[in-house]
């Protein structure tokens, strides 16, 4: 056994991820009804004339399918935030194309999508693709954010992918990383590029879902690895009975994983933001409600419990998010001000807003303040994982519980509180199994998906819910996902976010129990992924997943 590896390492580079039977033998690929965006279809169809309304693609055995003639490169490139199994996805491409031409080269771009532009690649070869199957991280190639949407950009790659003679690029991202994807391959095929772009949706925070996408890869594993954190918390918690446990976790806008997490584990509160909006809650009321729930335990002899937040929570509280909404024109018109020093900057932000959202800001302390005028990223999104909205509510919670203390409502509580972050955790884990499996089938149907010759569709596996042999491998255009938002100050063609469905069956069973758990002590503690064992360890999917494809 090699040395440098862990013994974990060591055992999951041998592992064989299922495929679905669909991608085990010849095919043809078999085209449905033409497709629209999902809204704003007349403005989305001017901006994609060439990619527009393409038809939904899933594919057929046929024994007669003949390999392709010549042997063909392909480029990857991994983009956004790390989420457990973008190397498999890799290895599933590369087994792919080798396994349509064993001459196929497969090139990777270094560092996210700006590798593409600045010609930083790498041929993956065999020796290298072998040191990271079933492997977590990025780190095969890296990955950044930049954003691809300027001609000279697209100029640039074309360059490389030609003089590579790479005639695929697969981008394997997010939201925003598959809008440039469909960007891209407009371009190239307004140009004649001759380059297919396919995408592979990617992100823990499990948002880029849809009809045809049932879950974003990396989901299943960093949920399963936050829920084991908070479990480990939640025992802890009740072994000492002396702590409330303010726990955030990741998941930029819509509240997916702190769903999930609350579902595997129980805990006594869970904000789902996408509520907080629709019940146009302020974070005041919040506050007022996890007091309730601190105050209900006390009189049951309980000075303790576990609360998660969800990180994207600032920007659904209505009225933060008119603020949020306010601070990105003025950080859009006055870029400087993220660089002026701590008061000045409170200052000439505050005198800049609109009255109604001054008193917002003003209100807030300095150090939330302040994270929320932190440079935006290249899309245009707030950094919420740098905002301490757990601190900011377990402040709030102390001073409601003292309020009414004061007041006499009720008698002096021990709110003695601990704060937690889990987000980098999870980013990079060992895959799931099934993150490892669904992984390696995203990428093994877009070498299909080139195969077939198609352009600006994404890599979708369907049917999640059932075994890997019966998932169903298809190919969905993504200007179908496409509606248009204001982004920066400006409307743009981007990928419509799924939030957490109020009228879907996991919200629904968390509301139908969290009354209970947030009285009583019902913890659940979900322990470490397992890798090895029954079917039935090994193989579990996300609580989401089961209750949205199977009820309850
Ligand atoms: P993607 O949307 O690119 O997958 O990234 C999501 C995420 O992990 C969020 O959950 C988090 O808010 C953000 O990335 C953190 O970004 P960064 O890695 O730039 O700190």
């Amino acid at each position: 056994m090699n040395d440098n590896l862990s013994y974990v390492e060591h055992m999951r580079l041998t592992y064989r991820p299922k495929l679905p039977a669909t991608l085990r033998c010849p095919v043809r690929a078999v085209k449905g009804e033409p497709t629209q965006s999902v809204a704003d279809q007349e403005a989305v169809k001017a901006l994609f004339p060439n990619t527009y309304g393409l038809p939904e693609l899933t594919f057929e055995r046929d024994d007669s399918a003949m390999p392709p003639e010549k042997p063909f490169n392909v480029g990857v490139i991994l983009s956004g935030g790390q989420a457990p199994g973008g190397h498999n996805v890799i290895c599933g491409l590369f087994d792919g194309i080798k396994a349509l031409n064993k001459y196929c080269r497969l090139y990777g771009f270094l560092g996210g999508p700006n590798g593409l532009v600045k010609h930083r690649y790498r041929e993956l070869t065999e020796d290298e693709i072998e040191k990271y199957r079933n492997t977590g991280g990025f780190d095969i190639i890296g990955s950044g954010r930049t954003k691809l949407e300027k001609p000279e950009q697209f100029e640039a790659g074309l360059e490389i992918l030609r003089e590579l003679k790479i005639v695929a690029l697969v981008i394997i991202g997010g939201d925003d990383s598959n809008t440039n994807a469909a960007v891209l391959a407009e371009y190239f095929e307004a140009h004649n590029a001759g380059v297919q772009v396919i995408g592979v949706p990617k992100t823990i925070d499990g948002d880029l879902k849809n009809e045809h996408v049932e879950i974003s890869f990396g989901f299943d594993t960093a949920t399963k690895v936050y829920s084991e954190l908070i479990g480990n918390v939640a025992r802890d918690c009740n072994s000492a009975k002396k702590y409330w446990h303010f726990m955030k976790l990741m998941g930029r806008s819509a509240s997916h994983i702190a769903l999930e997490c609350a579902l595997q584990t129980r805990p006594n509160y869970c904000i789902i933001s996408e509520e907080v909006e629709a019940r146009e809650m302020t974070l005041h009321d919040i506050a007022e409600d996890i007091a309730n729930i601190v105050v209900k335990r006390h009189d049951m002899g309980m000075d303790y419990g576990t609360v998660l937040v969800p990180e994207g929570i600032v920007e659904f509280v209505p009225a933060m998010k008119k603020l949020i909404a306010e601070l990105n024109d003025l950080l859009t018109n006055y870029p400087e001000v993220t660089r002026l020093r701590d008061i000045e900057q409170n200052e000439f932000v505050s005198a800049h807003l609109s009255e109604e959202n001054r008193v917002i800001y003003d209100s807030l302390p300095d150090d939330v303040a302040r994270q929320l005028t932190l440079d935006r990223d290249e899309h245009g999104n707030v950094m919420v994982s740098q905002i301490e909205s757990e601190r900011l509510l377990s402040r709030m919670v102390a001073h409601v519980l003292e309020v009414r203390a004061e007041k006499g409502e009720i008698e002096p509580i021990k709110f003695k509180t601990q704060h937690h972050f889990f987000g980098y955790e999870g980013r990079a884990s060992f895959p799931s199994n099934f993150d490892a499996d669904y992984c390696y089938s995203l990428g093994y149907n877009a070498s299909h998906l080139i195969y077939v010759g198609a352009n600006g569709y994404m890599s979708a596996i369907t049917h999640l819910g059932r075994p890997a042999h019966e998932w169903v491998a298809c190919g969905v255009p993504i200007t179908m996902m496409m509606n248009i938002e204001r982004r920066a100050g400006k409307d743009k063609p981007v990928i419509r976010k799924a939030l957490v469905d109020l009228e879907g069956a996991p919200f629904k069973y968390f509301v139908e129990h969290r009354e209970q758990w947030s009285v009583e002590t019902c913890y659940v503690y979900p322990g470490p992924i397992q890798f090895f064992g029954p079917e039935e360890l090994v193989d579990q999917t996300s609580r989401t997943l089961f209750l949205e494809q199977f009820g309850k």
